[in-house]
């Protein structure tokens, strides 16, 4: 095993760096949690309540996933955390026995709750199930972070929209560096899970900066890269994620949050980002889209009813391949008659999209090691508007 190329080992998280793209800032590395080896650059799927809607924890081991993500606003309201310490966690809860990591809360309530309001304590809201008014804060989530018993933990922050400019703006991102202090301070367990800082500050450069360089002296783990893919343009996202990849250590990992499209991954990587989430592969599914090397399909459209072709004849997903090869075999006509009648369509759709997606990353890893990256991103481009104008 050749010596990585950069590394750092705190006692629950090992991160080597073993190869780097010579022509951009992408890097292949391999990370040691709790749960096992994970290899990056990585697409972690969302399993919000603990189960990936539409699969069982055995089709996500099945498509080599190594690491998915859970709520700890969902957990922590349901089962809750009683329910959760009496059996030992999430990872028990869910029969997973490979690596979990957990969004703090905030940005969940803040995101799906209109009503959730942010002072100084943390975040208040109103309980979806019996409307009583609740507070989570960095203390809070951090408790019950550790009673799921996730690998990789997320320090709660104060999330505001790219779209938001003015003085809010710098004091989301200052509490942001608060709450870490907090988050550091309540966290129990840090010998068998990872707490990862967040970056916030917006599209401001001066802001982003500054809150990298704090974050980077609490030394966590790992460094969390937040709020966006909120809307902003392109250019001022990729802008912000190489500013931070930038100033960020070379020998920790780098997750981008809330990224899942594939053009933004591939380009991300190219940026010099390890880790990426997104409930968009599995929400499509649900609405019968399939994710393949030419763009997204809708099976539901007429035109697919007697369409025997594969979603994608590249995929070696287990719907896609062929039965003599071990698959189902299964065909745009099968799932166009699925998805427009039965729940298995979209399940079916799920498998397919999260392999899609976490194949585009093993494919990207591999073309890092060969030092052929920039090729990679050219052949997905061209394949994903060959039938362009
Ligand atoms: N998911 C997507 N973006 C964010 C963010 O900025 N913070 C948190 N906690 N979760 C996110
Ligand atoms: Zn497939």
């Amino acid at each position: 095993m050749p010596s990585p190329l950069a590394s750092s080992a705190s006692k629950a998280l090992t991160f080597n760096v073993i190869a780097k793209c010579s022509r951009s800032k992408a890097r292949a590395s391999t990370m040691i949690l709790p749960h096992g080896e994970v290899q990056t650059p990585m697409f972690m799927p969302v399993a919000t309540q603990a189960s990936l809607k539409g699969l069982t924890s055995a089709q996500l081991a099945q498509l080599d996933c190594k690491l998915c993500l859970n709520n700890t606003y969902h957990l922590g309201l349901k089962p809750g955390q009683e329910v959760l310490d009496a059996v030992g966690g999430a990872h028990k809860l869910q029969s997973w026995d490979r690596n979990i990591l957990t969004d703090s809360g905030g940005f969940q309530m803040v995101s799906l709750l209109k009503l959730a309001t942010i002072n100084e304590q943390g975040v208040k809201f109103l309980s979806p199930h019996d409307g009583t008014p609740m507070l989570l804060t960095p203390e809070h989530s951090m408790s019950l972070q550790n009673s799921i018993g996730s690998d990789i933990i997320m320090q709660l922050d104060d999330v505001v929209s790219t779209l938001t400019t003015g003085p809010r703006v710098e004091e989301a991102m200052w509490r942001s560096i608060r709450w870490l202090d907090r988050c550091i301070a309540a966290h129990k367990y840090p010998e068998r899970q990872n707490l990862f800082a967040i970056i916030q500050g917006g599209i401001d450069d001066d802001l982003r900066k500054i809150c990298c360089e704090e974050m980077m002296k609490r030394d966590t783990p790992g460094i969390a890269i937040g709020g966006l893919s909120g809307g902003e343009d392109k250019s001022s996202y990729c802008r912000t994620v190489s500013l931070c990849t930038d100033i960020l250590p070379q020998n920790k990992p780098r997750y981008c949050m809330g990224v899942g499209y594939a053009e933004d991954l591939i380009v991300s990587v190219a940026l010099g980002a390890d880790l990426f989430d997104c409930v968009f592969p599995t929400r499509t599914a649900r609405f019968g889209n399939a994710l393949t090397s030419s763009g997204s399909i809708n099976v539901k459209k007429g035109q697919y009813a007697e369409d025997f072709s594969p979603l994608d004849f590249d995929c070696t997903c287990p719907v896609c391949k062929p039965k003599s090869e071990g698959g189902m075999g299964a065909t745009k006509a099968f799932l166009h008659h699925l998805v427009t009648k039965e729940t298995t369509g979209a399940h079916l759709l799920t498998l397919h999209n999260i392999h899609y997606q976490l194949n585009l990353m093993r494919k990207a890893r591999e073309a890092i090691v060969d030092d052929k990256y920039p090729e990679y991103v050219r052949e997905f481009f061209s394949k994903r508007y060959a039938g362009d104008k």
